[in-house]
């Protein structure tokens, strides 16, 4: 049978997009695979976000390029809209590039014309069952300055909400248990006169067995009201995630984050009023300009929220960022020590937001059948559940189940599942 590779790399839109394509690939009958050497079509799918990422991508095309010809690789995602000349100068000129300001439906339709097969309806993929992706923001315009995003991805544009309700029904209707809805800056939806929660409100009347999450909000165009409401909901997750990028108010401006730590403030604390809930946020360190008291103004900031979850990224200089010309860089070193510092903080929180729930009874959606012995989920709050499955019975992806928690790492949590 013949053999595709996929590798992703960046946020759940590449995710969504390759598992789109992987389906798309296996009913064609092609059968997904890791060896480069032996495979008909590799599909790279990659990030921009920062040096690091988009450097992996490149190495991986490099290799891919090695192993099999340049008309059999599609180069896809955000370093393909911004670095086209970088990816034919290490392939060559028959590279497959799609940018990733193409659209799903556009990419699938480029990637069935390189593998000659017939597109696939636009369903939620099944790679990623139980949980549906749904986009209901694409683009962004938000023009945070250290942010490559809106130069990759383009105009920020909403879908229908009758395609979104549409997709939300039927992956319910096909078992998927969890529906994630993206967008970059996902407050910016809009529909006739009604915004992201008059959305989330109708999805929380489907009819099904089912809880739904969204990503990512921004924190400047979200109202505490909202984040009440929101909360209120019965099939909502127990987690907000609201983006902080820094502590200081000063920081925030240079960033054009358009939000005030007083806004900030009224945000967080209306999640953490809520019993059960978890709070958890992006940070970047070393932003140019950042002082030695705007980053302790993080730090105070990490404690003060008690963040469950904190994902901490050195500052990236991105080219053709606002801030990639701003003068006041933060020294390498200084971005590390900064780094290093903070990291030990946000670990600590994690691991004693996880073992705080040891001798607790969690609901818990499995996402992966057992291996090794241990059964995988994610907890309604949004944590990994590690498992054994004590029931007698197998538990397939989507059955939802109750897990007495035995002990949490910085990663998760472990526990038993008894019936
Ligand atoms: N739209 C989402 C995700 C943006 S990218 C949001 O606004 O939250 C995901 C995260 O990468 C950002 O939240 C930010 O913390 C980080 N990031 C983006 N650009 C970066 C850069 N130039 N350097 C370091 N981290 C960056
Ligand atoms: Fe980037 Fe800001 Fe848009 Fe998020 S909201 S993708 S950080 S520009
Ligand atoms: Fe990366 Fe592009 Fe997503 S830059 S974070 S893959 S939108």
């Amino acid at each position: 049978m013949p053999t595709f590779v996929v590798k992703t790399f960046g946020c759940q839109f590449n995710e969504l997009y390759s598992a789109s394509v992987a389906d798309m690939l296996e009913r064609a009958g092609l059968e997904q695979s890791t060896v480069l050497d032996q495979a008909s079509l590799v599909v790279i799918n990659t990030c921009a976000v920062r040096e690091k990422a988009e450097e992996k991508a490149f190495s991986f095309l490099g290799e891919a390029a090695r192993a099999v010809d340049a008309s059999r690789i599609i180069f896809m995602g955000c370093s393909a809209t911004l670095d086209q000349e970088r990816a034919k100068r290490i392939a060559g000129r028959e590279l497959n590039i799609i940018p990733g300001t193409a659209g799903v439906e556009e990419v699938l339709a480029r990637v069935q014309s390189v593998a000659a097969c017939v597109q696939s309806d636009l369903a939620a993929p099944r790679s990623l069952f139980p949980t549906a992706d749904i986009e209901v923001v694409r683009g962004c315009e938000s023009e945070c300055t250290y942010c490559i995003v809106p130069r990759a991805r383009g105009r920020e544009t909403v879908v229908d909400a009758g395609v979104i309700l549409r997709e939300a029904e039927e992956s319910i209707q096909h078992g998927f248990r969890e529906l994630l809805l993206l967008g970059q800056n996902i407050n910016r939806y809009h529909w006739n006169g009604g915004g992201l929660i008059d959305l989330l409100s109708v999805i929380d009347r489907l009819n099904g067995d089912f809880w739904f999450w969204f990503l990512s909000p921004h924190p400047a165009y979200f109202r505490r009201t909202e984040v009440e409401c929101f909360m209120q909901l019965n099939h909502a997750e127990r987690h907000v995630h609201l983006p902080l990028q820094s502590g200081s108010d000063s920081i925030l401006r240079r960033m054009n984050r358009r939000y005030s730590m007083a806004d900030y403030d009224a945000l967080a604390r209306a999640v953490r009023s809520g019993q059960g809930w978890r709070l958890t946020t992006d940070i970047i360190v070393g932003f140019p300009g950042e002082t030695d008291e705007d980053f302790e103004a993080t730090v105070a900031a990490v404690h003060r929220y008690q963040f469950d979850e904190v994902f901490l990224a050195k500052y990236s200089d991105r080219p053709g960022t606002p801030s990639s010309t701003m003068r006041d860089k933060v020294p390498r070193k200084t971005i590390d020590e900064r780094h290093s510092a903070l990291l030990r903080v946000v670990q600590d929180l994690s691991l004693r937001s996880n073992a705080g729930m040891a001798g607790r009874s969690v609901d818990v959606l499995v996402v992966k059948a057992a291996a090794l012995g241990m059964t995988f989920g994610k907890s309604r709050d949004g944590r990994n559940v590690w498992f054994d499955n004590q029931t007698g019975m197998s538990l397939r992806p989507g059955s939802f189940v109750r897990v007495t928690v035995d002990h949490g790492s910085r990663e998760g949590l472990y526990g038993v599942c008894i019936d």
